[in-house]
Order: structure tokens, then C-alpha cells, then sequence
């Protein structure tokens, strides 16, 4: 069955970020030129997904307004003839379905995702975690959508990372099924230091059956005092088969400063016209920094 449709958490308070975020959604702070969301949108897009489900909070309104279509904006670029810009703005509003649904409380990941229960239906859905940006050929939602259509059950995106940072992430437990795949056992949210069961971590990327969200529904709170997606998918794997990939990408995690420097670093770099002035600019930076 064909994924169709995204669920995207943005109900975060962004607190790493303040005191920009006291009036900016995270999610739309700028990699560049674009909001981080739109990077995750896209990759979406580029998998297949025909509906997104933003679960949001007070405060983020403008995370749909960004999706929504602007006639005022539109017409005055039309008026000026800015072509370029106009076709970018007309083919953010239309590219995809969008919708949102409100976290009432910030009760964690699982809680966010069980949110969105209603929107998604009895089908198989994506979740994916606007501050991991995975660049790749092949957009990794569509990497797993892959082996989700080969297992027709729920695949999580794995990887590997160094032994003192396994307290970070939820981490698997699990068989190597192929060169990428493995076939999961057990997962472990945020284990602490030297207890992690092995160094593959579970990153934002999920294709889910919805057999998940009665999982969700009778969580008590895990990790950190919050109902946990790991701690469904735990439970799933005891009953069901749950897959994992390494996938193919190079992946940067948005959701702290420094993992934000490198991603806006990483991105700059790639853009055609800024990559090679930045790239000098950087270069002789270092130079001046290394002679002093
Ligand atoms: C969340 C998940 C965690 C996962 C991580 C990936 O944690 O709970 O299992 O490994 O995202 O980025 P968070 O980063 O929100 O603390």
C-alpha cells in the first residue's frame, strides 16, 4: 500500500533557541533561504506524500500560513513581473495538502503523534522530525517508503553513531536482514550511558501502520516524563514485525545551535551561486584565524 500521507511534530517550544523563538516558530527559522520545514516538506513531496499533518501548538500559526496561498503577494509579484520568485512562491502553496492538528500539552513525540490519529485513518503514514535534515539522491522518506512497500510493515530510518552519543537517541536492538535492513527487537529510548544495546539510532524518519496509534493510546509516560514513540515501537516489535535502514544520506541535526551552524554551512555550500563566494569567504576566514 502506498504511503500518502506525512504526519510532521512542530509543537515543540523550541527552547534551545530562545530567545528567537519567543516570537518565531523553530521550525521556520532560516537555513539560508528557506524555513527549516520547508527541507522536510520537500524531501516529503519528493517521496510521494500527497498530505501533510502538521501537529502544532499555540504560537506556530504561521507554519500554515508559509504553506498557504498568498492572492495579495501574488498579484503584487505578478505586477512587478518577478517571475522566478512568483513561480517559487506559487509551487510552495501548491505542492501539497496541508492540514494541522494541536498538541494541547507538550507530552513528548508519542503524544504528538497519537494527535494525529484521526487525520491519518487506518492507514500506514509517515512521521517525520522537521529538525533532522538528511541530504541524499534518493530522499531517505522515500528510502524507507522503499522497503515499506517490499515488508508492508513499519520501517524506521537507523544511524550508526559514536558510543557516547547513544544517550541522545532511541536505539534498536535488533538481526542484520540485508546490507541495510535489519529486523528489529527491541528499542530503547535515551539509554543511559554504557547500558545502549548497540549504537544504531532510530533518526526522524518512520513509515508506521496505524496499529501503532492503540499502542500510543495506553503509554504511560517513558523517558524524560513523556509518552514516547520508541516506547510504541517497542512494544509493535514484540508483536509484529519492525524494520530498520541505514539509509543512504548525509544527515545534520537542526534542533541544537551547533547542528543548525552545520546545516546552514552544509546547505550554503550547495547552492549554486552562493556555494563558491561563501566557500572563499570561509576558506580565507580560516587562513586569517590559522596565521594569527
Ligand atoms: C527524538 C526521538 C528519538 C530519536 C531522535 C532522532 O528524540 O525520541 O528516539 O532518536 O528524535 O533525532 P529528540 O531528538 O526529540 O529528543
Amino acid at each position: 500500500m502506498k504511503v500518502r500521507k506525512a504526519v510532521i511534530p512542530a509543537a515543540g517550544l523550541g527552547t534551545r533557541f530562545l530567545p528567537a523563538t519567543k516570537a518565531i516558530p523553530k521550525e521556520l527559522m532560516t537555513l539560508v533561504d528557506r524555513p527549516l520545514i520547508s527541507e522536510v516538506v520537500t524531501e516529503a513531496v519528493k517521496s510521494g506524500i500527497s498530505d501533510i499533518i502538521f501537529v502544532t501548538a499555540r504560537g506556530k500559526a504561521a507554519i500554515e500560513d508559509y504553506f498557504d496561498i498568498d492572492a495579495a503577494l501574488e498579484s503584487h509579484l505578478e505586477g512587478k513581473g518577478s517571475e522566478g520568485v512568483l513561480r517559487e512562491i506559487r509551487h510552495i502553496s501548491r505542492m501539497v495538502q496541508v492540514s494541522s492538528v494541536r498538541q494541547k500539552e507538550p507530552r513528548g513525540l508519542g503524544h504528538a503523534v497519537l494527535c494525529a490519529m484521526n487525520a491519518v485513518g487506518a492507514e500506514p503514514f509517515a512521521v517525520i522530525l522537521p529538525d533532522d535534515l538528511v541530504d541524499s539522491p534518493i530522499p531517505c522518506l522515500a528510502q524507507l517508503a522503499e522497503v515499506f512497500g517490499n515488508t508492508g510493515k513499519s520501517v524506521v530510518a537507523l544511524q550508526e553513531v559514536p558510543p557516547e552519543e547513544t544517550h541522545r537517541y532511541g536505539i534498536i536492538e535488533g538481526v542484520q536482514t540485508g546490507p541495510n535492513t535489519f529486523r528489529i527487537s527491541r528499542f530503547v529510548e535515551k539509554p543511559p550511558p554504557g547500558t545502549a544495546p548497540s549504537n544504531l539510532a532510530v533518526i526522524g524518519r518512520y513509515v508506521l501502520v496505524p496499529e501503532i496509534f492503540p499502542v500510543l493510546a495506553g503509554l504511560e509516560p517513558g523517558s524524560g516524563g513523556e509518552i514516547q514513540l520508541t516506547d510504541a515501537l517497542d512494544r509493535l516489535a514484540a508483536r509484529d514485525e519492525v524494520h530498520g535502514l541505514v539509509f543512504d544520506g548525509i544527515r545534520h541535526d537542526a534542533g541544537d545551535k551547533l547542528g543548525f551552524l552545520k546545516a546552514t554551512v552544509h546547505y550554503a555550500l550547495k547552492d549554486e551561486s552562493l556555494g563558491p563566494p561563501f566557500m572563499r569567504y570561509l576558506l580565507d576566514t580560516l587562513a586569517v584565524r590559522g596565521g594569527r
